[in-house]
């Protein structure tokens, strides 16, 4: 098959952190170019991007997701960066002793042998089973996150409420869960929210706290160079305590941990809790956000789920797809091959396309609609293979316990305004869901 090179306008438009927050001309525009071939060449007209594959059919997306010995992690920047970007974070890693085009040393960015030593270490504790132990304290979050939704609000008893969804429930609950499994305290989660959103939410000027209207790369990296750091010194210090006083978590099994005989080195402890607080967070507030949407948006389908339970799940399963958080990874060709039919040579960077895939009407009808009753809904948006989301049970549990405290608590919720989505092209989701609700 010819490789098609999408247009400049196509290529600006992928590229554009804009455009992820603008949404369906987005999908539109995966719509046109998957429909000419699963994989297209992005050549950014500016030239400060490398070219790269644009990702857009699910059974591409799956198949490279799946070879992890043929698509690497490590050689380049695992998320989106333009040249510059790249460079910077390659002379800041290489004054660490070890030249990396990713400033953060974890899961995301490795390859065998050592990907597979880091992952089991802490596999066994995020597996359903494990997860038990934690319900309890999962649904005292959920009950407290909940109690203060409803004391929110303009109006008073009996009245309904006008409350943002997001900054009262969907940004919060996935942080405290988050920062109860890795320990932290809850007195430093603010220090913690805004270094996540430091990190993740760089292209989005209300999300990275800067203030600035528009940042070029080199600040946005400069931000999240100094959230690294910060990060950095906070988890070496609870390393220091869980070693003098472990306890069943999982920042007392990775400072206890061992590969090879060896402790853990630094960057690698430091990147691992910083994985876990930065993937575990930002990601399931943007699938929480948007079932709620989808809830607030459908009355029959709000009360259907009210009254029987075991719809919940479908609706959490939809709603992660629906949203799809985690927009794209990169990987890196390590050898010639074909993906669904298209050639790509080795060394060549591609950009896995998960809202893509998820979108793809060979794959799911109507991909557009929330529907909470789709047959085998395989999504792609915890990705596959060997980095598929190590948090996944955790993300579709939390989910599940505060929907079941939420109808529990809720008479009614409509839209009480024009929610707003985040500018980025890797974590995205909903910044601000105006709801107006009634309490049970
Ligand atoms: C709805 C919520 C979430 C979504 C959509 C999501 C999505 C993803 C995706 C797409 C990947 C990369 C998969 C791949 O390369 O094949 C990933 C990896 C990862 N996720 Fe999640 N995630 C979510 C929640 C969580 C939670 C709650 C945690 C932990 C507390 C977590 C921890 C991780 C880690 C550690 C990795 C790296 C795994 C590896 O490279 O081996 N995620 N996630």
């Amino acid at each position: 098959m010819n490789a098609p090179v999408a247009s400049p306008a196509d290529a600006i438009a992928v590229l554009d952190p804009q455009s992820y927050a603008d949404w369906d001309p987005l999908l539109d525009l995966f719509d046109k170019l998957r429909s000419e071939s699963p994989l297209t060449r992005i050549e950014s007209p500016g030239g400060e991007f490398d070219p790269f594959w644009l990702v857009t059919g699910y059974d591409a997306v799956m198949q490279i997701s799946k070879d992890n010995a043929g698509f690497l992690n490590a050689p380049r920047a695992t998320v989106f960066t333009n040249k510059v970007g790249e460079a910077f974070a390659r002379q800041i890693t290489a004054q660490q002793g070890e030249e990396s085009p990713n400033l953060v040393s974890s899961l995301v960015v490795l390859d065998a042998p050592k990907h597979p030593k880091l992952r089991r270490l802490t596999q066994e504790w995020f597996m359903p089973k494990n997860l038990r132990n934690i319900e309890a304290a999962i649904r005292e979050l959920a009950a407290r996150t909940v109690d203060k939704l409803i004391a929110a609000g303009e109006g008073g008893p009996g009245e309904d409420k006008i409350v943002d969804f997001v900054k009262l429930v969907s940004a919060p609950y996935p942080l405290h869960v988050v920062m109860q499994i890795l320990g932290v305290p809850e007195e430093d989660e603010p220090r913690m929210l805004f270094l996540t959103q430091q990190m993740f939410g760089g292209q989005d000027e209300d999300l990275n706290k800067s203030g600035l209207a528009s940042l070029t790369p080199e600040q946005i990296l400069q931000i999240v160079t100094g959230a690294v750091k910060d990060f950095e010194a906070y988890f070496e210090s609870l390393a220091a305590q869980r070693r003098a006083n472990p306890t069943a978590d999982v920042a007392s099994i990775l400072a206890n941990a061992q590969i090879d005989g060896e402790p853990l080195s630094p960057r690698d402890l430091a990147g691992y809790y910083i994985i876990i607080a930065a993937a575990g967070h930002d990601t399931t507030s943007a699938s929480t956000a948007g079932a709620m949407l989808a809830l607030a948006r459908d009355p029959e389908q709000f009360a259907r789920v009210k009254a029987d339970r075991s719809l919940v799940p479908g609706i959490v399963e939809e709603a992660i797809r629906w949203t799809t958080p985690v927009q794209h990874f990169m990987r890196t060709a390590a050898r010639d091959a074909v993906v669904d039919g298209v050639p790509v040579k080795a060394g060549d960077w591609l950009m896995i396309n998960y809202v893509a895939a998820n979108h793809d009407p060979a794959q799911f009808e109507d991909p557009r609609r929330f529907d909470a009753t789709r047959p085998a809904n395989r999504h792609l948006a915890f990705g596959a293979g060997a980095h598929q989301c190590l948090g996944l049970h955790l993300a579709r549990l939390e989910m599940r316990i505060l929907f079941e405290t939420l109808l529990d608590r809720l008479g009614s919720v409509e839209l009480a305004g024009e929610p707003k989505r985040a500018k980025s092209t890797f974590v995205g989701g909903l910044k601000t869901l105006p709801l107006r609700f009634s309490a049970a």
